[in-house]
Protein backbone atom coordinates (compact mmCIF):
# COMPACT_ATOMS: atom_id res chain seq x y z
CA UNK A 1 0.00 0.00 0.00
CA UNK A 2 0.91 3.31 -0.82
CA UNK A 3 2.31 5.52 2.10
CA UNK A 4 0.11 8.07 3.41
CA UNK A 5 0.63 11.44 3.32
CA UNK A 6 1.23 14.25 5.86
CA UNK A 7 1.45 17.76 6.15
CA UNK A 8 3.33 19.48 9.06
CA UNK A 9 2.93 23.02 10.37
CA UNK A 10 5.30 23.89 12.28
CA UNK A 11 9.30 22.55 12.84
CA UNK A 12 9.84 23.37 16.37
CA UNK A 13 10.83 21.39 19.09
CA UNK A 14 7.75 18.87 18.61
CA UNK A 15 7.54 19.05 14.85
CA UNK A 16 11.18 18.25 14.42
CA UNK A 17 11.22 15.16 17.22
CA UNK A 18 7.82 13.98 15.13
CA UNK A 19 10.13 13.76 12.13
CA UNK A 20 12.48 12.31 13.75
CA UNK A 21 10.54 9.57 15.43
CA UNK A 22 9.23 8.91 11.81
CA UNK A 23 12.48 8.75 10.35
CA UNK A 24 14.15 6.93 12.95
CA UNK A 25 10.87 4.37 13.73
CA UNK A 26 9.70 4.26 10.10
CA UNK A 27 9.39 0.19 9.62
CA UNK A 28 8.21 -0.61 12.64
CA UNK A 29 5.62 2.35 12.58
CA UNK A 30 4.30 1.27 9.44
CA UNK A 31 4.09 -2.42 10.33
CA UNK A 32 1.94 -1.48 13.17
CA UNK A 33 -0.35 0.96 10.99
CA UNK A 34 -0.54 -1.11 8.06
CA UNK A 35 1.41 1.45 5.73
CA UNK A 36 4.42 3.74 5.94
CA UNK A 37 3.69 7.71 7.04
CA UNK A 38 5.45 10.30 5.06
CA UNK A 39 6.05 13.60 5.76
CA UNK A 40 6.12 15.51 2.02
CA UNK A 41 5.05 18.98 3.49
CA UNK A 42 5.77 21.26 6.33
CA UNK A 43 5.91 24.95 7.21
CA UNK A 44 7.67 27.52 9.54
CA UNK A 45 8.10 31.06 10.02
CA UNK A 46 11.80 30.91 8.66
CA UNK A 47 12.52 27.75 6.06
CA UNK A 48 16.20 28.99 5.56
CA UNK A 49 17.14 28.77 9.82
CA UNK A 50 19.42 25.21 10.43
CA UNK A 51 16.60 22.53 12.05
CA UNK A 52 17.16 19.57 14.32
CA UNK A 53 15.84 17.60 11.84
CA UNK A 54 16.54 16.18 8.37
CA UNK A 55 13.96 17.85 5.71
CA UNK A 56 14.99 16.36 2.39
CA UNK A 57 12.31 15.60 0.09
CA UNK A 58 9.56 17.66 2.15
CA UNK A 59 8.29 20.66 0.41
CA UNK A 60 9.30 23.58 2.82
CA UNK A 61 6.66 26.57 3.25
CA UNK A 62 6.44 30.01 5.25
CA UNK A 63 2.48 29.90 5.00
CA UNK A 64 1.41 27.13 6.80
CA UNK A 65 -2.75 26.98 4.40
CA UNK A 66 -0.17 26.06 1.62
CA UNK A 67 0.32 22.51 3.86
CA UNK A 68 -3.17 22.27 4.57
CA UNK A 69 -4.20 23.54 1.02
CA UNK A 70 -1.61 20.99 -0.15
CA UNK A 71 -3.55 18.22 -2.03
CA UNK A 72 -1.51 15.48 -1.49
CA UNK A 73 -1.64 16.12 1.78
CA UNK A 74 -4.34 13.75 3.58
CA UNK A 75 -3.43 14.14 7.73
CA UNK A 76 -2.67 17.74 8.84
CA UNK A 77 -0.54 17.64 11.74
CA UNK A 78 -0.57 21.11 13.73
CA UNK A 79 2.57 21.95 16.05
CA UNK A 80 2.50 25.51 15.70
CA UNK A 81 0.71 25.98 19.02
CA UNK A 82 -1.26 29.18 20.42
CA UNK A 83 -5.48 29.44 18.90
CA UNK A 84 -4.71 31.63 15.98
CA UNK A 85 -3.89 30.68 13.34
CA UNK A 86 -3.94 26.91 14.64
CA UNK A 87 -8.07 26.91 14.72
CA UNK A 88 -8.37 28.73 11.06
CA UNK A 89 -5.89 26.02 10.33
CA UNK A 90 -7.44 22.92 11.56
CA UNK A 91 -11.00 24.26 10.69
CA UNK A 92 -9.68 24.61 7.18
CA UNK A 93 -8.16 21.13 7.28
CA UNK A 94 -11.68 19.67 8.47
CA UNK A 95 -13.44 21.63 5.64
CA UNK A 96 -11.42 19.64 3.10
CA UNK A 97 -11.91 16.47 4.60
CA UNK A 98 -8.32 16.03 5.90
CA UNK A 99 -7.93 14.08 9.27
CA UNK A 100 -6.14 16.47 12.28
CA UNK A 101 -3.42 15.55 14.52
CA UNK A 102 -2.25 18.33 17.24
CA UNK A 103 -0.24 18.43 21.02
CA UNK A 104 -1.91 22.01 21.27
CA UNK A 105 -3.65 21.58 24.58
CA UNK A 106 -4.86 25.64 24.05
CA UNK A 107 -6.63 25.05 20.85
CA UNK A 108 -8.54 22.08 22.16
CA UNK A 109 -9.54 23.12 25.30
CA UNK A 110 -10.73 27.18 23.93
CA UNK A 111 -12.13 25.84 20.26
CA UNK A 112 -12.02 21.74 21.02
CA UNK A 113 -15.65 21.89 20.95
CA UNK A 114 -16.31 24.04 17.97
CA UNK A 115 -13.66 21.67 16.16
CA UNK A 116 -15.08 18.44 16.81
CA UNK A 117 -18.65 19.26 16.06
CA UNK A 118 -16.95 20.50 12.94
CA UNK A 119 -15.07 17.19 12.45
CA UNK A 120 -17.98 14.84 13.40
CA UNK A 121 -19.47 16.73 10.45
CA UNK A 122 -17.44 16.23 7.64
CA UNK A 123 -16.47 12.57 9.33
CA UNK A 124 -12.30 13.25 10.14
CA UNK A 125 -10.58 12.73 13.26
CA UNK A 126 -8.70 14.87 15.47
CA UNK A 127 -6.26 13.48 17.48
CA UNK A 128 -4.75 15.11 20.62
CA UNK A 129 -3.09 12.68 22.55
CA UNK A 130 0.48 14.99 22.90
CA UNK A 131 -1.69 17.59 24.53
CA UNK A 132 -1.84 16.66 27.98
CA UNK A 133 1.33 15.07 29.88
CA UNK A 134 3.46 14.61 27.27
CA UNK A 135 4.51 11.43 26.08
CA UNK A 136 1.83 9.82 28.50
CA UNK A 137 -0.96 7.62 26.79
CA UNK A 138 -3.06 9.61 29.44
CA UNK A 139 -5.88 10.29 26.73
CA UNK A 140 -5.88 6.95 25.56
CA UNK A 141 -6.32 4.98 28.63
CA UNK A 142 -8.88 7.15 30.18
CA UNK A 143 -10.85 7.27 27.02
CA UNK A 144 -10.76 3.40 25.90
CA UNK A 145 -8.59 1.76 28.89
CA UNK A 146 -11.55 2.70 31.64
CA UNK A 147 -14.14 3.16 29.45
CA UNK A 148 -15.74 1.09 32.04
CA UNK A 149 -15.78 2.86 34.91
CA UNK A 150 -17.10 6.23 36.82
CA UNK A 151 -14.28 7.92 37.11
CA UNK A 152 -14.26 9.47 40.56
CA UNK A 153 -11.59 11.77 40.46
CA UNK A 154 -8.45 12.67 38.58
CA UNK A 155 -5.33 14.38 39.87
CA UNK A 156 -1.81 15.15 38.28
CA UNK A 157 1.54 16.95 37.72
CA UNK A 158 0.34 17.89 34.06
CA UNK A 159 3.06 20.80 33.40
CA UNK A 160 6.44 19.93 33.38
CA UNK A 161 8.10 23.05 33.42
CA UNK A 162 6.58 23.88 36.36
CA UNK A 163 7.85 20.80 37.99
CA UNK A 164 11.34 21.08 36.78
CA UNK A 165 11.17 24.53 37.98
CA UNK A 166 9.55 23.43 41.60
CA UNK A 167 12.36 20.31 41.94
CA UNK A 168 15.35 22.19 41.40
CA UNK A 169 14.37 25.23 43.63
CA UNK A 170 13.59 22.61 46.19
CA UNK A 171 17.03 19.65 45.44
CA UNK A 172 19.55 22.36 44.55
CA UNK A 173 18.28 25.86 46.10
CA UNK A 174 18.44 27.36 42.53
CA UNK A 175 16.23 30.15 41.64
CA UNK A 176 13.38 30.31 39.93
CA UNK A 177 14.05 33.00 36.85
CA UNK A 178 17.53 30.68 35.93
CA UNK A 179 15.37 27.18 35.90
CA UNK A 180 12.78 28.81 34.32
CA UNK A 181 15.78 29.82 31.24
CA UNK A 182 17.03 26.25 31.32
CA UNK A 183 13.32 25.15 30.49
CA UNK A 184 13.23 27.27 28.13
CA UNK A 185 16.79 26.24 26.18
CA UNK A 186 15.48 22.52 26.68
CA UNK A 187 12.13 23.30 24.76
CA UNK A 188 9.89 22.52 27.77
CA UNK A 189 8.34 25.62 27.95
CA UNK A 190 5.62 27.17 26.01
CA UNK A 191 6.36 30.06 23.76
CA UNK A 192 4.71 32.49 26.27
CA UNK A 193 6.25 30.97 29.70
CA UNK A 194 3.77 32.59 31.69
CA UNK A 195 1.38 29.95 30.59
CA UNK A 196 3.46 27.43 32.83
CA UNK A 197 4.48 29.11 35.57
CA UNK A 198 0.79 30.92 35.99
CA UNK A 199 -1.21 27.46 35.57
CA UNK A 200 -2.71 28.08 32.42
CA UNK A 201 -0.85 25.79 30.70
CA UNK A 202 -2.18 22.83 33.61
CA UNK A 203 -5.28 24.38 33.05
CA UNK A 204 -5.46 23.53 29.87
CA UNK A 205 -5.28 20.28 29.94
CA UNK A 206 -6.94 20.08 32.97
CA UNK A 207 -10.31 20.87 31.12
CA UNK A 208 -9.31 18.60 28.37
CA UNK A 209 -8.69 15.69 30.68
CA UNK A 210 -11.96 16.50 32.95
CA UNK A 211 -14.52 16.71 29.83
CA UNK A 212 -13.21 12.96 28.86
CA UNK A 213 -13.43 11.47 32.50
CA UNK A 214 -16.93 12.80 32.62
CA UNK A 215 -18.23 12.91 29.52
CA UNK A 216 -19.12 17.09 29.69
CA UNK A 217 -18.29 19.74 27.36
CA UNK A 218 -14.56 21.34 27.68
CA UNK A 219 -15.01 24.52 29.90
CA UNK A 220 -11.51 25.97 30.36
CA UNK A 221 -13.31 29.29 32.05
CA UNK A 222 -14.61 27.53 34.80
CA UNK A 223 -10.83 25.99 36.15
CA UNK A 224 -9.49 27.67 38.99
CA UNK A 225 -6.21 28.92 38.04
CA UNK A 226 -2.68 29.41 40.76
CA UNK A 227 0.93 29.46 39.31
CA UNK A 228 3.77 28.60 41.26
CA UNK A 229 4.98 31.83 41.21
CA UNK A 230 3.89 32.25 45.02
CA UNK A 231 5.74 29.79 46.13
CA UNK A 232 8.80 30.19 48.38
CA UNK A 233 11.89 27.86 49.74
CA UNK A 234 10.75 28.69 52.71
CA UNK A 235 7.03 27.42 52.55
CA UNK A 236 8.77 24.12 50.48
CA UNK A 237 10.83 24.09 54.10
CA UNK A 238 8.19 23.84 56.46
CA UNK A 239 5.97 21.66 53.82
CA UNK A 240 9.26 19.00 54.55
CA UNK A 241 9.38 19.25 58.27
CA UNK A 242 5.74 18.23 58.30
CA UNK A 243 5.74 15.07 56.07
CA UNK A 244 4.65 17.26 52.49
CA UNK A 245 6.14 18.13 49.21
CA UNK A 246 4.31 20.86 47.15
CA UNK A 247 3.32 19.90 43.74
CA UNK A 248 1.46 22.16 41.30
CA UNK A 249 -1.59 19.89 40.85
CA UNK A 250 -4.40 19.86 38.39
CA UNK A 251 -7.61 18.42 40.19
CA UNK A 252 -11.18 17.17 38.84
CA UNK A 253 -13.19 15.70 41.31
CA UNK A 254 -17.39 14.74 40.89
CA UNK A 255 -19.25 16.09 44.22
CA UNK A 256 -22.68 15.15 44.46
CA UNK A 257 -23.08 19.12 44.00
CA UNK A 258 -21.06 19.34 40.69
CA UNK A 259 -17.25 19.04 39.29
CA UNK A 260 -14.47 20.31 40.97
CA UNK A 261 -11.68 21.73 37.96
CA UNK A 262 -8.60 23.37 39.88
CA UNK A 263 -5.11 24.42 39.34
CA UNK A 264 -3.06 25.46 42.21
CA UNK A 265 0.01 24.61 44.55
CA UNK A 266 -0.57 21.50 46.62
CA UNK A 267 1.03 19.40 49.69
CA UNK A 268 0.77 15.90 49.60
CA UNK A 269 1.93 13.56 52.19
CA UNK A 270 5.59 12.86 50.95
CA UNK A 271 5.20 8.99 51.21
CA UNK A 272 2.31 9.36 48.19
CA UNK A 273 4.30 8.14 44.48
CA UNK A 274 2.81 11.31 43.00
CA UNK A 275 4.79 13.63 45.27
CA UNK A 276 7.89 11.41 44.35
CA UNK A 277 7.33 12.74 40.57
CA UNK A 278 10.37 15.02 39.69
CA UNK A 279 11.75 17.34 37.01
CA UNK A 280 10.52 17.43 34.00
CA UNK A 281 8.21 14.10 34.48
CA UNK A 282 4.72 13.79 34.86
CA UNK A 283 1.67 11.65 36.69
CA UNK A 284 -1.71 11.43 36.55
CA UNK A 285 -3.69 9.82 38.91
CA UNK A 286 -7.59 8.30 37.84
CA UNK A 287 -9.87 6.80 40.22
CA UNK A 288 -12.23 4.68 39.13
CA UNK A 289 -14.82 3.42 40.82
CA UNK A 290 -14.40 0.12 39.01
CA UNK A 291 -10.32 -0.48 39.00
CA UNK A 292 -9.93 1.96 41.98
CA UNK A 293 -6.38 4.25 42.00
CA UNK A 294 -4.50 3.86 38.81
CA UNK A 295 -1.27 5.70 37.89
CA UNK A 296 0.22 6.95 34.82
CA UNK A 297 3.62 8.45 34.68
CA UNK A 298 6.62 9.32 32.17
CA UNK A 299 7.82 12.76 30.44
CA UNK A 300 5.75 15.34 30.50
CA UNK A 301 7.46 17.63 27.80
CA UNK A 302 10.31 17.70 25.32
CA UNK A 303 10.92 16.67 21.41
CA UNK A 304 11.58 12.84 21.38
CA UNK A 305 8.52 11.99 24.31
CA UNK A 306 5.78 14.51 22.67
CA UNK A 307 6.50 12.99 19.42
CA UNK A 308 5.76 9.50 20.95
CA UNK A 309 2.41 11.00 21.38
CA UNK A 310 1.93 12.72 17.64
CA UNK A 311 3.05 9.60 16.37
CA UNK A 312 1.16 6.97 18.16
CA UNK A 313 -1.90 9.54 16.99
CA UNK A 314 -1.09 9.06 13.64
CA UNK A 315 -0.48 5.26 13.96
CA UNK A 316 -4.53 5.37 15.22
CA UNK A 317 -5.72 7.89 12.48
CA UNK A 318 -4.04 5.63 9.65
CA UNK A 319 -5.36 2.62 11.36
CA UNK A 320 -8.84 4.41 11.39
CA UNK A 321 -8.72 5.67 7.30
CA UNK A 322 -10.38 2.59 5.80
CA UNK A 323 -13.07 2.26 9.06
CA UNK A 324 -16.79 3.90 9.17
CA UNK A 325 -16.68 7.28 11.17
CA UNK A 326 -19.59 6.23 12.53
CA UNK A 327 -17.45 3.80 15.07
CA UNK A 328 -14.78 5.63 15.97
CA UNK A 329 -13.45 6.04 19.34
CA UNK A 330 -15.55 9.56 20.18
CA UNK A 331 -13.05 12.45 20.54
CA UNK A 332 -14.84 13.19 24.41
CA UNK A 333 -14.89 9.84 25.40
CA UNK A 334 -18.61 9.92 25.22
CA UNK A 335 -20.69 9.75 22.32
CA UNK A 336 -21.22 13.91 21.06
CA UNK A 337 -25.23 13.67 21.54
CA UNK A 338 -24.44 12.11 25.27
CA UNK A 339 -22.49 14.59 26.75
CA UNK A 340 -23.77 15.78 30.58
CA UNK A 341 -24.28 19.25 31.54
CA UNK A 342 -23.27 18.56 35.28
CA UNK A 343 -22.40 22.05 36.98
CA UNK A 344 -18.80 22.72 37.75
CA UNK A 345 -18.88 24.12 41.46
CA UNK A 346 -17.61 27.93 42.01
CA UNK A 347 -14.00 27.56 43.90
CA UNK A 348 -15.94 28.82 46.94
CA UNK A 349 -18.15 25.99 47.78
CA UNK A 350 -15.20 23.51 46.93
CA UNK A 351 -14.06 21.56 50.23
CA UNK A 352 -9.88 20.99 50.76
CA UNK A 353 -7.01 21.03 53.44
CA UNK A 354 -4.92 23.79 53.80
CA UNK A 355 -1.57 24.86 54.96
CA UNK A 356 -1.41 28.12 56.19
CA UNK A 357 1.75 30.46 57.15
CA UNK A 358 1.37 33.42 59.14
CA UNK A 359 3.55 36.01 60.37
CA UNK A 360 2.73 37.20 63.75
CA UNK A 361 4.00 39.69 66.72
CA UNK A 362 5.31 37.34 69.39
CA UNK A 363 3.42 38.08 72.45
CA UNK A 364 0.78 36.77 74.25
CA UNK A 365 -3.17 35.98 72.92
CA UNK A 366 -2.23 36.28 69.66
CA UNK A 367 -2.60 31.94 68.98
CA UNK A 368 -5.60 32.50 70.87
CA UNK A 369 -7.68 35.53 68.39
CA UNK A 370 -6.46 33.19 65.19
CA UNK A 371 -8.48 29.99 66.66
CA UNK A 372 -11.50 32.24 67.45
CA UNK A 373 -12.01 33.16 63.91
CA UNK A 374 -11.32 29.60 63.26
CA UNK A 375 -14.02 28.73 65.39
CA UNK A 376 -16.60 30.71 64.24
CA UNK A 377 -15.87 29.94 60.45
CA UNK A 378 -16.09 25.82 61.81
CA UNK A 379 -12.50 25.35 60.48
CA UNK A 380 -10.74 22.51 62.53
CA UNK A 381 -7.19 22.44 63.30
CA UNK A 382 -4.90 19.27 62.81
CA UNK A 383 -1.18 20.67 63.86
CA UNK A 384 0.36 23.61 64.54
CA UNK A 385 3.73 24.40 64.22
CA UNK A 386 5.18 27.45 65.74
CA UNK A 387 9.19 28.35 65.86
CA UNK A 388 10.80 29.48 68.48
CA UNK A 389 11.84 33.13 67.52
CA UNK A 390 15.25 34.18 68.80
CA UNK A 391 15.14 36.02 71.82
CA UNK A 392 15.87 39.51 70.66
CA UNK A 393 13.05 39.05 67.60
CA UNK A 394 9.70 40.21 68.24
CA UNK A 395 7.76 38.73 65.52
CA UNK A 396 7.46 34.75 64.76
CA UNK A 397 6.22 32.99 62.21
CA UNK A 398 3.30 30.08 63.05
CA UNK A 399 2.11 27.15 60.67
CA UNK A 400 -1.03 25.56 60.99
CA UNK A 401 -2.85 22.67 59.11
CA UNK A 402 -6.45 22.62 59.11
CA UNK A 403 -8.78 19.54 58.54
CA UNK A 404 -11.31 20.41 55.26
CA UNK A 405 -12.95 23.08 54.78
CA UNK A 406 -14.92 24.89 52.41
CA UNK A 407 -12.81 27.47 50.70
CA UNK A 408 -15.68 30.36 51.29
CA UNK A 409 -15.20 29.61 55.04
CA UNK A 410 -11.54 29.62 54.77
CA UNK A 411 -11.92 33.09 52.73
CA UNK A 412 -13.60 34.90 55.42
CA UNK A 413 -11.22 33.41 58.29
CA UNK A 414 -8.42 34.96 56.03
CA UNK A 415 -9.83 38.10 55.52
CA UNK A 416 -10.69 38.07 59.35
CA UNK A 417 -6.87 37.17 60.27
CA UNK A 418 -5.51 40.10 57.75
CA UNK A 419 -7.58 42.42 60.51
CA UNK A 420 -5.72 41.70 62.98
CA UNK A 421 -3.19 44.32 64.21
CA UNK A 422 -0.88 41.52 65.44
CA UNK A 423 -0.64 39.43 61.96
CA UNK A 424 2.15 41.62 60.10
CA UNK A 425 2.10 39.71 56.41
CA UNK A 426 -0.18 38.80 54.56
CA UNK A 427 -1.21 34.68 55.46
CA UNK A 428 0.50 32.32 52.73
CA UNK A 429 -2.34 29.50 51.57
CA UNK A 430 -1.69 26.52 49.80
CA UNK A 431 -4.37 23.85 49.66
CA UNK A 432 -3.32 20.27 50.38
CA UNK A 433 -4.90 16.98 49.04
CA UNK A 434 -3.99 13.52 50.65
CA UNK A 435 -4.90 11.51 47.89
CA UNK A 436 -6.41 9.00 49.66
P1 LIG B 1 8.05 25.76 18.98
O1 LIG B 1 7.92 27.19 19.36
O2 LIG B 1 9.32 25.06 19.24
O3 LIG B 1 7.65 25.56 17.45
C1 LIG B 1 6.59 26.25 16.85
C2 LIG B 1 6.70 26.16 15.34
O4 LIG B 1 5.62 26.85 14.74
C3 LIG B 1 7.98 26.79 14.79
O5 LIG B 1 8.48 26.04 13.73
C4 LIG B 1 7.52 28.17 14.29
O6 LIG B 1 8.30 28.64 13.20
C5 LIG B 1 6.10 27.89 13.87
N1 LIG B 1 5.24 29.06 14.11
C6 LIG B 1 5.13 29.78 15.23
N2 LIG B 1 4.20 30.75 15.09
C7 LIG B 1 3.70 30.62 13.85
C8 LIG B 1 2.70 31.33 13.11
N3 LIG B 1 2.05 32.37 13.65
N4 LIG B 1 2.43 30.92 11.86
C9 LIG B 1 3.10 29.87 11.32
N5 LIG B 1 4.05 29.17 11.97
C10 LIG B 1 4.35 29.54 13.21
O7 LIG B 1 6.84 25.04 19.76
P2 LIG B 1 6.79 23.54 20.28
O8 LIG B 1 7.24 22.60 19.25
O9 LIG B 1 7.41 23.48 21.63
O10 LIG B 1 5.21 23.37 20.54
C11 LIG B 1 4.32 23.11 19.50
C12 LIG B 1 2.99 22.70 20.09
O11 LIG B 1 3.15 21.52 20.86
C13 LIG B 1 2.37 23.73 21.07
O12 LIG B 1 0.97 23.68 20.95
C14 LIG B 1 2.79 23.21 22.43
O13 LIG B 1 1.92 23.60 23.46
C15 LIG B 1 2.69 21.72 22.19
N6 LIG B 1 3.48 20.89 23.07
C16 LIG B 1 4.81 21.17 23.26
C17 LIG B 1 5.57 20.34 24.06
C18 LIG B 1 7.02 20.57 24.28
O14 LIG B 1 7.63 19.82 25.07
N7 LIG B 1 7.62 21.57 23.65
C19 LIG B 1 4.97 19.17 24.73
C20 LIG B 1 3.57 18.95 24.43
C21 LIG B 1 2.86 19.80 23.64
P3 LIG B 1 9.85 29.05 13.41
O15 LIG B 1 10.53 27.77 13.83
O16 LIG B 1 10.32 29.50 12.08
O17 LIG B 1 9.85 30.08 14.48
N1 LIG C 1 5.06 23.60 28.30
C1 LIG C 1 4.48 22.33 28.52
C2 LIG C 1 5.01 21.72 29.80
C3 LIG C 1 4.78 21.41 27.37
O1 LIG C 1 6.04 22.19 30.29
O2 LIG C 1 4.39 20.82 30.35
C4 LIG C 1 4.09 20.09 27.47
O3 LIG C 1 2.72 20.22 27.33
Amino acid sequence: MKPVKVGLLGLGTVGCGTINVLTRNGDEIARRAGRGIEVVAASARDIQRPRDCRLEGIRLTTDPFDVVNDPEVGIVVELIGGTSPARELALAAIAQGKHVVTANKALIALHGNEIFAEAQKRGVMVAFEAAVAGGIPIIKAIREGLAGNRILWLAGIINGTGNFILTEMRDKGREFDDVLAEAQRLGYAEADPTFDVEGIDAAHKLTILASIAFGIPLQFDKVYTEGITRVTREDVAYAAELGYRIKHLGVARQTDQGIELRVHPTLIPHRRLIANVDGVMNAVLVKGDAVGPTLYYGAGAGADPTASAVVADLVDVVRALTSDPENRVPHLAFQADALSDTPVLPMEDVQTAFYLRLRVQDKPGVLADITRIFGDERISLEAVLQREPDEQASEASVILLTHKVREGNMNRAIEAIRQLDTVIAPVVRIRMETLK
